[in-house]
C-alpha cells in the first residue's frame, strides 16, 4: 500500500485541519489527532539560550516545585555555559542504563560499623533537578529527581571533598530542627552510596524539615548528609538527589512521606530545555489527574522491587501500527526511569520503528550520520535550510488499553539542524530492560499511583 500522504485526507478535514495549521504555527507547534503527524518548528527543537520559566501567577506558578533541565537555560545552578555536550549526555545515558541493567539489590551491614551501603546504585542520568528546602530556616538547594533511587541525599557543610557548586553546601549547624543520625533507630546512622561507576556519596543520615513548597513541609525526613563524594561523580554540579524509587530496599522520599502524600506523585519534564515543568504530591497531584483526564495503566511487579514497571505492548508510527509481537517486550519487562534519556527498546521493536520512521522523513529530509560518539541514534536527517519539519505521531500501546500519543518534543534529538535524530535506541542486549526515558516522557504529567499500583499519563503539556 502506498504511503498515506497527509494531504490527500477528506477536504473537510483538510480545511479545519489547515485552520489550525495556521494557529498552531504561531505557538511553534502543532498536534491534530486528525493527522498522524507533527509539524514543528525546527528552532523549536534546537537548545535554546533563554529560560521561559513561567510565572507566579499561573496555575503552575512559582509556588509550586518547578522542574528544571539541568543542563538548560533554566538551570538554577548556573552550568548553562559549561553544560556537557550531546555526546558526554548520550555517554552517560549509556552508563545508566548498563547500570540499570546489573543493578543489584544491594543493601548490606558491614561487620564492625553499622554503615547501610546501597551497592551498585544507578550511576548517571539524572538530567532533572528541583530546589528544595533543608531545615529551619529553610536553606534552598538543587536536587536531582530520581525515580531509579531511593535514598535522599545532600551535600553538607562538613564534606572535605565536596565539589564547588554554584550553590552552598547545607550546614546543618544553621538548621535549629536538624538531628544528626537516623530518623528512625533500624537503619543505621551512617549511609555510603556506590554508583556503579565507582563514584560514591558516603556521610552520616540526618533527620530534619524538608521544605517542599511554602505551604508543603514534611518534619523529620531522613536523608543522607554527604560528607564525602568522589570527584568522578557525576553528580557534582548538583547539591544532592532526591530519591523518587519505591523504597522497598531503603527508606526513599515516596516510602516515608507515605502518611502525607498516600505514595502519589506526578511529574511534568519541560518540552524544551529552557522552560519548566512540575513535580506534585499527594492531592495536588491527584487534583491535577482530575482535571487532565489521564489515561491509566498498571504497575506491574518485575524484576527488581525498586524500578516502576509497566506492559509496553505496542507501538504505533504515524497511523500504522508497528508489527511487533507484545510478548517482544516482556523479556524482562519495561520500566519507567526519569534518569534515563533515551527509549530503549528490543532490537526488533527498535528495527521496525526505525524503518517506519525513515520512510516518513526520507521523502523529504536527506539521512545525515550521527557522530560516532552518539552512535546509539542512528537515524538521523539533515534539515539544514527547512524552517519547519512533519515527522509521524509515535503512541505507546500500554497495558490495560492505553495509548500514550507522545509529545512532538519527545521524538527526535536535535542539538543542530544538520543532525536531527530519531530519540530511540536499540537494547544492547535481549535480557536488558526495555526503558522509556525521560526524554520520550516530556511535557506528559506523568502520574505515579503506587497505593493503587497504576500509572497516569496526561497529555495537556507541563502548563495545561
Ligand atoms: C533571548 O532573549 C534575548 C533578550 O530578551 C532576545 O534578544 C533573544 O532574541 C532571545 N533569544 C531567543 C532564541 O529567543
Ligand atoms: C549561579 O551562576 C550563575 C551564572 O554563572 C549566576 O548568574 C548566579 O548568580 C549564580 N547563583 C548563585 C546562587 O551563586
Ligand atoms: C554526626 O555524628 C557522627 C558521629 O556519631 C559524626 O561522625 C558526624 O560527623 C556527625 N555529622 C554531623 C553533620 O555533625
Ligand atoms: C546538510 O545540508 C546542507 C544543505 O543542503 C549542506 O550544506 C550540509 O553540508 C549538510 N550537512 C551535513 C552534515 O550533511
Amino acid at each position: 500500500m502506498a504511503f498515506p500522504n497527509p494531504f490527500s485526507i477528506k477536504n473537510h478535514l483538510f480545511l479545519s485541519s489547515s485552520l489550525w495549521l495556521l494557529l498552531c504555527y504561531l505557538e511553534g507547534a502543532y498536534v491534530d489527532a486528525d493527522r498522524p503527524y507533527h509539524v514543528v518548528n525546527v528552532n523549536s527543537l534546537l537548545p535554546g539560550s533563554n529560560c521561559t520559566a513561567s510565572t507566579p501567577g499561573s496555575k503552575f506558578g512559582s509556588q509550586k516545585l518547578q522542574v528544571r533541565y539541568r543542563h538548560g537555560a533554566c538551570s538554577p545552578t548556573g552550568t548553562g555555559n559549561k553544560s556537557p555536550d550531546s555526546a558526554q549526555i548520550l555517554s552517560r545515558d549509556s552508563l545508566r542504563v548498563s547500570s540499570i541493567n546489573s543493578k543489584t539489590s544491594g543493601l548490606y551491614d558491614t561487620k564492625e560499623t553499622n554503615v547501610k551501603t546501597q551497592e551498585l546504585a544507578i550511576a548517571g542520568g539524572g538530567d532533572y533537578v528541583v530546589t528544595i528546602g533543608f531545615g529551619t530556616p529553610r536553606q534552598d538547594r538543587t536536587v536531582i529527581i530520581d525515580t531509579g533511587s531511593d535514598i535522599t541525599w545532600v551535600q553538607c557543610k562538613s564534606c572535605s571533598s565536596c565539589h564547588p557548586l554554584n550553590e552552598s553546601l547545607f550546614d546543618p549547624s544553621k538548621s535549629t530542627s536538624y538531628s544528626n543520625g537516623s530518623c528512625n533507630p533500624t537503619v543505621g546512622n551512617f549511609y555510603k552510596i556506590d554508583y556503579k561507576d565507582n563514584s560514591y556519596s558516603s556521610g552520616s543520615y540526618g533527620c530534619d524539615t524538608l521544605t517542599l513548597e511554602p505551604s508543603i513541609v514534611i518534619q523529620n525526613f531522613q536523608f543522607g548528609c554527604s560528607q564525602e563524594i568522589s570527584s568522578a561523580s557525576d553528580f557534582a554540579d548538583s547539591s544532592g538527589l532526591l530519591g523518587l524509587g519505591l523504597g522497598k530496599e531503603h527508606p526513599s522520599f515516596v516510602s516515608q512521606t507515605a502518611s502525607k502524600f498516600g505514595k502519589v506523585f506526578s511529574y511534568c519534564l519541560p518540552a524544551k530545555d529552557g522552560s519548566t515543568g512540575y513535580l506534585l504530591f499527594g492531592d495536588e497531584a491527584k487534583s491535577l489527574s482530575s482535571s487532565s483526564s489521564l489515561k491509566f495503566t498498571p504497575l506491574v511487579k518485575g524484576p527488581s522491587p525498586s524500578l516502576y514497571f509497566l506492559q509496553l505492548l505496542g507501538i504505533t508510527v504515524g497511523s500504522k501500527q508497528l508489527e511487533i509481537s507484545p510478548s517482544t517486550f516482556s523479556r524482562r519487562g519495561t520500566i519507567i526511569d526519569s534518569g534515563t534519556v533515551i527509549t530503549r527498546l528490543p532490537e526488533s521493536a527498535y528495527k521496525a520503528l526505525q524503518s517506519e520512521f525513515q520512510r516518513w522523513m526520507k521523502k523529504k529530509y536527506p539521512r545525515a550520520r550521527a557522530p560516532p560518539e552518539e552512535k546509539i541514534l542512528n537515524t538521523c536527517f539533515n534539515l539544514s535550510g527547512h524552517k519547519t519539519v512533519e515527522y509521524p505521531n509515535i503512541i505507546f500501546h500500554l497495558g490495560g488499553g492505553t495509548d500514550v500519543n507522545l509529545d512532538q518534543s519527545g521524538i527526535v534529538w536535535a542539538k543542530h539542524p544538520e543532525q536531527v535524530c530519531l530519540a530511540f535506541a536499540a537494547k544492547d542486549k535481549d535480557d536488558d530492560y526495555t526503558i522509556i526515558g525521560n526524554h520520550q516522557q516530556k511535557a506528559l504529567d506523568v502520574f505515579y499511583d503506587i497505593q493503587e499500583g497504576r500509572l497516569g499519563f496526561g497529555t495537556n503539556g507541563c502548563h495545561n
